[in-house]
């Protein structure tokens, strides 16, 4: 294809460290209190570039599609409402070890235990209200980012 890059990003390249791709979304709490680009900051900051971004309203039921593992758990309709009560922001972070680095810079899923520093421990509300979501393995991270986005959106 004219202008694709035909390697996979997630897959190894012995000959350059692992460069990997993740997804990001910034939550309903961080869009409504005008807190993207201070994330982003956060991303670059950390060595991680952004190869696709785009603001959308989600609808419940693609919200309930997306966290569709969680449907079991007592909090799944809280975080379906939660998502779609506001605008995000989802993303594709591009960088050497992306996945594992998003994670870092993210921090612990709840706000009380996360890291000094960290995205959530700077501006997450509650567990619930976390401000950002990130892949937790190179397969969520592929299936995530094609959930939203089209190849020719991603620009590396
Ligand atoms: P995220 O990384 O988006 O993945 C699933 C989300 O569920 C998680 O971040 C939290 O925001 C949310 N979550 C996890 N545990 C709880 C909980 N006990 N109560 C409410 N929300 C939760």
């Amino acid at each position: 294809m004219l202008g694709q890059r035909q390697f996979n990003p997630n897959s190894e390249r012995p000959d350059k460290m692992a460069i990997q791709r993740t997804f990001s979304i910034i939550k309903p709490d961080a869009t409504k209190r005008n807190l993207t680009g201070a994330i982003v900051a956060k991303f670059e900051e950390a060595g991680l570039r952004i190869v696709a971004s785009k603001r959308i309203q989600l609808t419940l039921a693609q919200a309930q599609q997306f966290y569709g593992v969680h449907k079991d758990r007592p909090f799944f309709g809280e975080l379906c409402e939660f998502m779609v009560s506001e605008p995000i922001v989802v993303q594709v972070l591009e960088g050497e070890d992306a996945i594992a680095k998003n994670r870092e810079v993210m921090g612990a899923t709840n706000p009380a235990d996360a890291a000094p520093g960290t995205i959530r421990k700077e501006f997450a509300l509650s567990i619930g209200e976390n401000s950002v979501h990130g892949s937790d393995a190179p397969e969520t991270a592929a299936e995530e980012i094609a959930f939203f986005f089209s190849g020719l959106e991603l620009v590396g």
